[in-house]
């Protein structure tokens, strides 16, 4: 199994999900850390409720940006991570990080990429009008937002649609699109190479 590292920033229903979806015995990740960069986000406790090894390292109290990502390289490798997924960590990480990580390190975001890159994705969707929206999971790379596909699941925009009540439904399909990615990663089934993402069964 491949040693995975979770990296939040808040309550961690993702990380949640993967950790649960790791407990079956042919999941092929076993998910050994989770790193915050709040103290107080909330699935920290939840990773500790598992009986995972979970970590604040809030970045105020490093100086500098480049302190910071030594400090969760530091985390990362105690950890003998081989995988890291970011599941709702909202912080922007230096090209350098990213390099260091590319092709190990995998995101979910909570659009159809490309569309509605950054904040408010589901503000962004209802302001365009688009019927359909839904969640990504990607390699992470240097330009936010921009890696190669690994994984969508599409919903409906229904009428009345708030971005609260679309924010729900996108994250009810994000749990089960986020664990298959991390399987299919895991597994060697989705390889990231040059640039694009390349699939086996
Ligand atoms: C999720 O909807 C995730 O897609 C999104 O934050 C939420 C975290 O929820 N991520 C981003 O917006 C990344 N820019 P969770 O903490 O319950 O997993």
């Amino acid at each position: 199994k491949k040693r995975v590292a979770v990296l939040i920033s808040g309550r961690g229903s993702n990380m949640t999900a993967l950790i649960e979806a790791a407990k079956a015995a042919d999941y092929p990740a076993e998910i050994v850390a989770v790193i915050a960069n709040k103290v107080d986000a909330g699935g920290l406790e939840t990773a500790k409720a598992h009986g995972i090894a979970a970590h604040a390292i809030a970045h105020r109290d490093y100086p500098t940006k480049q302190a910071h990502e030594a400090a969760v390289s530091d985390a990362l490798q105690a950890a003998g991570a081989e995988i890291v997924c970011l599941a709702g960590y909202m912080r922007l990480m230096s090209a350098e990080f990213v390099q260091a990580w590319e092709g190990r390190m995998i995101n979910i975001h909570p659009s159809l990429l490309p569309l509605f890159k950054g904040l408010h994705t589901h503000e962004q969707a209802l302001e365009a009008g688009v019927r359909v929206h839904g969640c990504t999971v990607h390699f992470v790379t240097a330009g936010m937002d921009e890696g190669p596909i690994i994984a969508q699941t599409a919903v409906p925009v229904l009428n009345g649609d708030t971005s609260d009540s679309l924010a729900l439904r996108v994250l009810s399909v994000e749990h089960e699109t986020y664990a298959r990615a991390l399987a299919q990663v895991a597994s060697g089934k989705a390889v990231m190479q040059a640039g694009r993402t390349v699939f086996s069964d």
